[in-house]
């Protein structure tokens, strides 16, 4: 995710900014930018690539002039990383620059407004559109101004504004997106992540949504949506900079399970709207989408498991045959493939190897390639016809967590998308999978936030040797999902098994005290994965079960359980696999182990 920065106050502003941008720099970023008012104008300095080229261009900052700046990371959603897309944007005036973190939902409505009005824009990114919807509200105060323009904006945000008419102040903005302020002797600062700002300051505001703070160096204002002025106590940050850095975790990958809520939301909600899921950013063909006869979902290890559900979702909305593969076996096996197919290729990074060999190969062969992709401008976004971006942020853990379930919110989305299309949602399963869709990021709050469930049951069960993971349908995807994040970061052994499947082999491997982790999310399925559970219980297993709140009849067959809310079968995978990211994280991290780079791993597999 972007890095936001800003500072006001007696010292050079721009060697500040950028340092405090380089204590961001672990967040992932592929862009970076710097604007400080140098008396009658905004001196706009950024450019694509490391920081460092930036720190070098302007001699660490020494060649910016100015006491007031803003600056910022960017990781690419809008617009492939370039100088143009990169922030801070000026407005069409040169009054106005801003730094933005979050999506701006509707900003190509906005856009095409102020088109109309003769505004004109250099950049492909939802947020140049706020410097100018801000020149096109200014009331000649920064406030007043600000809030005039935030009833047009839908989406989230944390902005940082200058102006030249207040070019002793800076503003701050927030809704959806962390932003924070911070009070040092005689200046002020803004950040988006504490840990930019500690070595000048430990005292903080921690903002709330709808507020608007109005910094200058001896003091920080805050305002309501109302523009009255709001009291606000200072926060003491008691945390070293490490720790900060991931955000007071200890680990990436607990920091990134928890910005999940979140994730889901920016993936999600810009692609819900007026009752229809809107996905006319891919510009597929209608005729197409109507002669759709087969989809093929390609991938490796979880983005591979996403597929698999992405399948069944194909397979039950739009009622046609759809194929999930291993990316390393696609290539090398004799796919059928025609015009009327589509093949999906899923990649966090963008850059695996086996799934770009694919996709290569899909696209020799004639047939139309649709990447479901987390990195903006990586390879398989430039080479494929369509791309869904999944918004989930920079991902530094080695193990996948919150990229995984924004493929499958892409896959939802993509595949009511493509039934919609073809008029074949049913007015009520669109409903209810909206609804499902819109409850998720409330719901992964709740459970993450019992995350002490997980913990618990962690240490009961952290030193065993063999870990099975049963499942049926949906929930054999996420099986094989549980069972990979366990096995990659504790080196446990594991194996997800079919659950009707065991009785052909696996279960003669089932002892005394043996652990299956048995899931039961799907009502149609319940009674079999009982007779699965009595089945191994009967071979002296111990089963630890992960069931619906409420299935109170399969949590009493289990030795232990974890539940989750209840939601569509097609949205429940995303909230029930969070409780085995837990318990997977826990478990490493009892044992000892380098939870966020796994011996022998790499975070993106760029070999065949
Ligand atoms: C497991 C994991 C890997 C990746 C796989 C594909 O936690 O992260 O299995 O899912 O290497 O990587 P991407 O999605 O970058 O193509």
């Amino acid at each position: 995710m972007c890095g936001v920065v800003g500072y006001i106050g007696g010292r050079q502003a721009a060697p500040i900014l950028l340092e405090a941008l380089k204590k961001l720099e672990y967040r992932g970023y592929d862009s970076a930018g710097i604007a400080v008012i140098d008396g009658e104008s905004i001196d706009v300095r950024k450019m694509r690539g490391r920081l460092q080229l930036l720190c070098e261009h302007t001699r660490d900052g020494q060649d910016v002039p100015g006491t007031v700046g803003i600056g910022h990371t960017r990781w690419a959603t809008h617009g492939a990383p370039s100088d143009r897309n990169s922030h801070p944007h000026l407005s069409n005036n040169g009054r106005f620059a801003v730094v933005h973190n979050g999506i701006i939902e509707n900003f190509r409505q906005i856009k095409a407004m102020l088109e109309g009005k003769g505004y004109v824009f250099y950049s492909e990114t939802d947020s140049e559109v706020i410097s100018n919807l801000i020149q096109y509200c200014d009331q000649g105060d920064l406030v007043k101004t600000l809030l005039a323009a935030v009833p047009h904006l839908e989406g989230s945000y944390a902005l940082g504004v200058l102006s030249l008419d207040q070019p002793g102040c800076i503003a701050a903005l927030r809704k959806d997106s962390p932003l924070i302020a911070g009070k040092g002797e005689g200046e002020s600062f803004i950040v988006s992540d504490i840990p930019a700002i500690l070595n000048h300051t430990r005292d903080v505001y921690l903002m709330e949504d709808g507020e608007v703070a109005l910094l200058t160096g001896d003091e920080i204002r805050f305002f309501n949506g109302y523009g009255e002025a709001v009291r606000k106590d200072i926060f003491r940050v008691s945390w070293d900079v490490s720790s900060a850095e991931k955000g007071g975790y200890e680990h990436f990958m607990m920091k990134e399970m928890m910005e999940q809520p979140e994730t889901l939301r920016e993936t999600v909600r810009p692609r819900l709207k007026e009752g229809r899921v809107d996905l006319d950013e891919l510009k597929l063909d209608g005729d197409f989408i109507r002669r759709l006869s087969m989809v093929h979902l390609v991938a490796c290890g979880s983005a591979y498991h996403a597929g698999r559900l992405g399948k069944d979702l194909i397979e039950k909305y739009l009622g046609i045959p759809a194929e999930a593969d291993i990316a390393s076996e696609f290539r090398y096996g004799s796919p059928i493939l025609n015009g009327d197919h589509l093949l999906i290729v899923i990649s966090q990074s963008g850059e695996t190897a086996d799934t770009i060999a694919a996709l290569r190969e899909g696209r020799r062969r004639g047939v139309k390639t649709l990447a479901v992709v987390n990195v903006v401008g990586s390879t398989i976004a430039r080479e494929a016809d369509h791309v869904l971006y999944t918004w989930a942020g920079p991902e530094i853990a080695v193990a996948t967590t919150k990229a995984y379930t924004a493929q499958i919110a892409a896959l939802i989305l993509l595949s009511a998308y493509l039934a919609q299309e073809r008029g074949q949602l049913a007015e009520a399963e669109r409903a209810e999978l909206i609804e499902g869709l819109e409850k998720l990021p409330e719901l992964a709050r709740r459970v993450l936030g019992e995350k002490e469930q997980a913990q618990y049951l962690a240490s009961r069960y952290f030193n065993r040797g063999d870990v099975y993971f049963i499942g049926r349908g949906i929930d054999y995807s996420l099986s094989l999902e549980g069972s990979l994040k366990l096995k990659e970061i504790s080196y446990i052994h594991s194996e997800a098994q079919a659950a009707g499947e065991l009785k052909h082999g696996t279960i003669s491997l089932i002892e005394q005290g043996t652990l299956v982790i048995a899931i039961s999310t799907q009502k149609r399925l319940r009674e079999k994965m009982a007779g699965n559970i009595q089945e191994v219980k009967a071979r002296g297993a111990a089963v630890l079960g992960l069931v619906t709140e409420g299935d109170e009849v399969s949590a009493a067959l289990c030795d232990d359980c974890l539940r989750v809310p209840a939601l569509p079968d097609a949205v429940q995978p995303i909230l029930s696999i969070l409780p085995l990211q837990l318990l997977a994280y826990y478990v490493a991290a009892l044992r000892g182990n380098d939870v966020d780079k796994p011996r022998n791993l790499a975070k993106s597999v760029t070999v065949e």
